[in-house]
């Protein structure tokens, strides 16, 4: 893949983040969600590249956009796979909440997991402590290990975990432990990317949420020089039936290297609403304000870009009432 492909891929989640972010707090998620992936799937074909959507919207007949198999791209360039979720919170822009992301990860091609639809238990970690958590470990084990590589009590662990109630027993173990506990409404990626930043206080992601998600926070973490560790978790006949299909053993761990293939990626975020990481959008006169994050795997090169974007030459966008 060119350098230049990382410049250009962050022109994509600007694209889907200001499209999506005037339905801020409007509760109309489907109609935030078709901003977005319209939004990226216009700027994608600007791109020089030969992309394929392995992980997407959906499968080709029922989504529109950026279903799975869509070719992206001009048509010329770089063979790569891509995997995007436009808008990476929709209840949370609907409501207005923290941490809505856009976001996109792409490599080379058949390097990225074709993660069905389905859940995925979850555990991610910073730089830091690479190599010491196991999701075949308990809470209180994972904890432990965290701390010791952070040089951190116990008490000052800060985890991460989806509101859920599949994850009383997680919550009730951290308890037990004695750590802190950040229970989000929303927004898996986001937690998974905080526990590589120190700014955001985030030190470990627990829990089950999506399988897309997962690979798309694999290449962020790739990039960051973390760590998750995954598994499926198919929850009807049909979905056992997919994982057998993919040749996935649904009690394999899928590591880093199982949900990313290869020595390259790049990862793009744009901040839709304020999150730890990255500001939201803001709109202000005849401008949009966006916030992103950037990165790639070969060089682990991270960039935080501030964009200016003038909505007087760029109509399309600013969302249609
Ligand atoms: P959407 O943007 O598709 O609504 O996903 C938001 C999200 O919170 C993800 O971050 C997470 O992986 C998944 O949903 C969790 O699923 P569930 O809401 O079913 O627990």
């Amino acid at each position: 893949m060119e350098r230049s492909l990382s410049m250009e891929l962050v022109r994509v989640t600007e694209a889907a983040a200001l499209s999506s972010a005037r339905w801020m707090g409007r509760g109309q998620k489907i109609e935030a969600d078709d901003a977005a992936t319209t939004a990226m799937r216009d700027v994608f074909d600007t791109i020089p590249m030969r992309g394929t959507v392995v992980i997407g919207e959906g499968e080709m007949d029922e989504a529109p956009m950026l279903y799975i198999g869509e070719k992206l791209g001009t048509g010329h360039g770089p063979l790569v796979d891509i995997a995007v979720d436009p808008l990476e919170g929709t209840n949370i822009v609907a409501s207005g909440g923290w941490n809505a992301l856009a976001v996109l990860a792409v490599a080379d091609h058949g390097n990225l997991l074709h993660a069905p639809d389905m859940y995925m238990d979850k555990i991610a970690v910073g730089p830091e402590a690479v190599g010491q958590i196991d999701i075949n470990a308990s809470v209180l084990d994972n904890l432990k290990a965290v701390a010791k590589a952070k040089n951190k009590d116990i008490q000052d662990v800060v985890a991460t975990v989806l509101n859920r109630p599949r994850h009383e027993e997680i919550i009730a173990q951290l308890r037990e432990a004695g750590a802190r506990i950040k229970l989000i409404e929303d927004g898996d990626v986001a937690a998974a990317i905080n526990t590589a930043f120190d700014q955001t206080g985030v030190d470990i992601l627990f829990g089950s949420g999506g399988a897309p998600e997962g690979v798309i926070s694999a290449v962020a973490l790739k990039c960051l020089g973390g760590e998750i560790q995954g598994r499926l978790l198919p929850q009807n006949e049909a979905e056992i039936k997919r994982c057998e299909k993919m040749g996935i053993d649904v009690k394999q761990v899928l590591r880093m290297e199982d949900l990313v293939r290869g020595d390259d990626a790049i990862f793009a975020a744009t901040g839709v609403t304020d999150g730890e990481l990255l500001r939201g959008v803001q709109f202000k006169g005849s401008h949009g304000q966006t916030h992103s994050v950037v990165m790639r795997a070969k060089s682990g090169t991270v960039r935080f870009i501030d964009g200016s974007h003038s909505l007087e030459k760029k109509p399309n966008l600013v969302m249609k009432p």
